[in-house]
C-alpha cells in the first residue's frame, strides 16, 4: 500500500470532521501563524555551501539550556490536558498530545525549510481498565492482574460460570470444544494472548482467565482488535495458582468462576509526524525515531518527552550543515497503546520506500533519573545485517567517554519493532524504566507511567550524553554509509518474533 501523507492542515480538518477536536494544536498553530514569519527557504546553492556534518561540531551544539527549555515547554503542553483528565498528560487524544504535535510541526518547519514535515494520520486504539475482578471456587486470586484492551464484560457486571480447562495452548480450534457458556482457563505460549480471547469468543465462552506459563506477572495486553472479531473479556493469573486450579480441572473437579472487566476499548485517530531534510541521497535513508505520546497518568517528560526533545534539538542544529544521506526524524503516536504508529508506518512502506531505509534507531526514554546507559542487545544473526554495527556504534561511544553501559535486551519494547520485523536493521539506546540499576539496586526511573513523570523527573547529565551520542549518530551515518552494511532485500516477516509490544507482553 502507499503512503496517505497530507499536509497537516487537511488532516486537523479531518480529524475535526471524526468529531476529535484537536484545539490545541490549531489553536497552537494560529498563534505561530501571527507572532513569527517562518525564515527563507534554503535553496540547492546555500545548502551546497554548508559544511558537510561533524559529529564533534555537531554534539558541541547540543546544550542543557535547550534541552531544559523544551522540556518546560513540554510540560507546559501537557497542562492543556488539565481540564479534561484532572492532571497534565500528552496522552493521544488528549489537548495535551494533539499541541505536541502541533509543537513538534512547528519547531521543524521554521528551520528555513531544511525539512520536508508531513503528517501520517492512522486509526489507533485506545484502552482503559477501570476496574477488573475474578474469582475461582469463590477466592480471587491472589495474583490477578488486568489484561490491556480486555473489553468489558456486558453491562461492566460479573459473568458467572464454571471454569472451563481449554486444551492445550489454546491457539487453535479444537481447543476449545465445549466452552460454550463457562470460563475459558488458558495457559499462556505459543500465540498471542489476543488470539487466545478471539478464540474464546468464538466459541461462545462468557471470558478467560489466562494463566502464565512462567514464573513472574503475566502484564499482557490483548494488542488491537481485527475489525468485526469479537474478543473475551479476559484477566491473568501467575503460573504457580494457574497450575494449582488447572490441575483440579484436569482431575475432573468442577470449579465455579467469575470475571468482571469495567473498561473503554475504542478507536481514535492520530498522527505521526515525519521530517525529511530535503536533500541528501534519496536511496539511503537514515532513520530515528522517538515517541510524541505519554500514558493518561502523566506527562510523561522522561517517557518520551525526552527523546522527543533530544530529536528535536538535533533537527535544529543539524541545519548548520549539509549531509550525504537522507535523514529523516519520525515523532512516532500511540507508542503507549503497543507502538501502534511506528508499526502503522513501518506496515505501510511500499517495496521501494522500505529497501532505501539503511537503518532505523530509536530514542525512548533518555534521561531517567538513576539512569544506566543502556544499548539494545541487536545483533546480525537474529535481526537485519547492520544491527549489530549500529550497537557498536553506541558502545564505542559510551567507552570512548569511559562510561559503563548494560546491554538490554532487543525484545520489543520499543518502537523497533515494525523495523525489524520488515527487515529493516534497527536499534537504539535507553535510560532504564522499572527494573533496577544494578549498581545501586534502586529502580531506574521511579516515576516510570506515573504522574510524577515531569521535570524533576529527568537525569540532566544522561539527557546530555544521550542526546550527544543521538547527534553522533546522525552525524556519521548522515555523512556516510560506506562502511554499513547495504540492505539485504527480505520480505520475511515474523510477526511473532518479540514478546513485547511496548510495555505490555504480547503472548
Ligand atoms: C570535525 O570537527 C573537528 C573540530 O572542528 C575537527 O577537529 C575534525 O577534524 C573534523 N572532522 C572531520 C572528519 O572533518
Ligand atoms: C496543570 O496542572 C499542573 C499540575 O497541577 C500545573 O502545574 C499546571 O500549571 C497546570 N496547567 C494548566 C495549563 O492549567
Ligand atoms: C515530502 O514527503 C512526502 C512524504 O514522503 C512526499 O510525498 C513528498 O513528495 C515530499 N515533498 C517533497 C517536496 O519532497
Ligand atoms: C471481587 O469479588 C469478590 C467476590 O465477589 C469481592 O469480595 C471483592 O470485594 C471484589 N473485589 C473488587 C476489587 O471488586
Ligand atoms: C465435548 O462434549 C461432548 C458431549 O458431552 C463430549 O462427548 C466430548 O468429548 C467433549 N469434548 C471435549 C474436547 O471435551
Ligand atoms: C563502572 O562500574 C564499575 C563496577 O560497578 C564501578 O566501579 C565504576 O565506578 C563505574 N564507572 C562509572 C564511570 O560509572
Ligand atoms: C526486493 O524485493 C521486492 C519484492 O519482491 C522487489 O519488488 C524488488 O525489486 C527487490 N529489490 C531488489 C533490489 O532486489
Ligand atoms: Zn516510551
Amino acid at each position: 500500500m502507499k503512503f496517505d501523507f497530507l499536509t497537516s492542515t487537511l488532516v486537523l480538518a479531518n480529524i475535526a470532521n471524526a468529531a476529535i477536536l484537536p484545539q490545541a494544536a490549531l489553536s497552537l498553530e494560529n498563534e505561530i501563524e501571527t507572532m513569527e514569519t517562518y525564515l527563507g527557504l534554503l535553496g540547492p546553492s546555500e545548502i551546497s555551501e554548508l559544511p558537510l556534518v561533524n559529529s564533534t561540531e555537531l554534539q558541541a551544539l547540543i546544550t542543557h539550556e535547550a534541552l531544559f527549555a523544551r522540556a518546560e515547554k513540554l510540560y507546559e503542553i501537557a497542562g492543556h490536558s488539565n481540564k479534561s483528565y484532572g492532571h497534565p498528560t500528552r496522552v493521544i487524544g488528549s489537548k495535551g498530545h494533539w499541541a505536541t504535535i502541533g509543537y513538534i510541526e512547528h519547531e521543524l518547519k521554521k528551520l528555513h525549510g531544511y525539512y520536508n514535515v508531513t503528517t501520517q494520520p492512522f486509526k489507533a486504539f485506545m484502552s482503559e481498565i477501570f476496574s477488573f475482578n475474578a474469582t475461582i471456587d469463590d477466592e480471587v486470586p491472589k495474583s490477578l492482574v488486568e489484561m490491556d484492551m480486555s473489553p468489558p464484560t456486558p453491562k461492566k457486571a460479573p459473568v458467572y460460570g464454571e471454569l472451563f480447562l481449554v486444551s492445550n495452548s489454546g491457539c487453535t480450534d479444537d481447543d476449545y470444544a465445549n466452552v460454550t457458556g463457562k470460563i475459558a482457563f488458558v495457559k499462556r505460549g505459543e500465540c498471542a494472548f489476543g488470539d487466545k480471547a478471539q478464540l474464546a469468543a468464538k466459541y461462545g465462552a462468557l471470558a478467560a482467565i489466562i494463566y502464565n506459563n512462567e514464573p513472574g506477572e503475566i502484564r499482557g495486553t490483548l494488542g488491537v482488535p481485527p475489525e468485526g472479531v469479537k474478543v473475551a473479556s479476559a484477566v491473568g493469573i501467575n503460573k504457580e495458582e494457574g497450575d494449582k486450579y488447572a490441575k483440579l480441572l484436569s482431575e475432573g473437579q468442577t470449579l465455579k468462576a467469575s470475571v468482571q472487566v469495567d473498561s473503554y476499548v475504542g478507536p481514535i485517530t492520530t498522527v505521526n509526524v515525519i521530517a525529511e531534510t530535503n536533500h541528501g541521497d534519496p536511496d539511503n535513508v537514515v532513520m530515528l525515531g522517538a515517541h510524541s505520546d505519554s500514558v493518561a497518568a502523566g506527562p510523561g517528560i522522561n517517557d518520551d518527552g525526552s527523546g522527543t526533545i533530544s530529536l528535536l534539538e538535533v533537527a535544529k542544529q543539524l541545519t548548520n550543515y549539509r549531509v550525504e544521506n537522507k535523514v529523516r526524524f519520525a515523532f512516532w503516536a500511540a507508542e503507549e497503546e503497543g507502538l501502534l504508529g511506528s508499526n502503522y508506518y513501518a506496515d505501510n512502506l511500499t517495496p521501494g520506500e522500505n529497501e532505501k531505509i539503511r537503518l532505523f534507531m530509536d530514542y525512548d526514554m533518555m534521561a531517567s533519573p538513576n539512569y544506566e546507559y543502556e544499548v539494545y542487545d541487536a545483533n546480525n544473526v537474529d535481526n537485519p545485517k547492520g544491527s549489530e554495527e549500529l550497537k557498536n556504534l553506541y558502545i564505542d561511544y559510551y567507552t570512548s567517554l569511559g562510561l559503563n553501559y548494560t546491554l538490554i535486551p532487543f525484545d520489543g519494547r520499543s518502537d523497533y519493532v515494525g523495523f525489524i520485523e520488515h527487515g529493516i536493521p534497527g536499534g537504539g539506546i535507553a535510560a532504564g524504566a522499572e527494573k533496577d540499576n544494578a549498581e545501586n539496586g534502586e529502580v531506574l526511573d521511579r516515576c516510570y507511567h506515573q504522574l510524577c513523570d515531569d521535570i524533576s523527573n529527568i537525569a540532566w547529565d544522561a539527557f546530555l550524553i544521550n542526546t550527544q551520542l543521538i547527534a553522533h549518530s546522525v552525524a556519521t551515518y548522515g555523512a556516510s554509509l560506506k562502511d554499513f552494511p547495504v540492505r539485504v532485500n527480505t520480505t520475511d516477516v515474523n510477526a511473532l518474533s518479540f514478546a513485547y509490544r511496548g510495555d505490555k507482553l504480547i503472548f
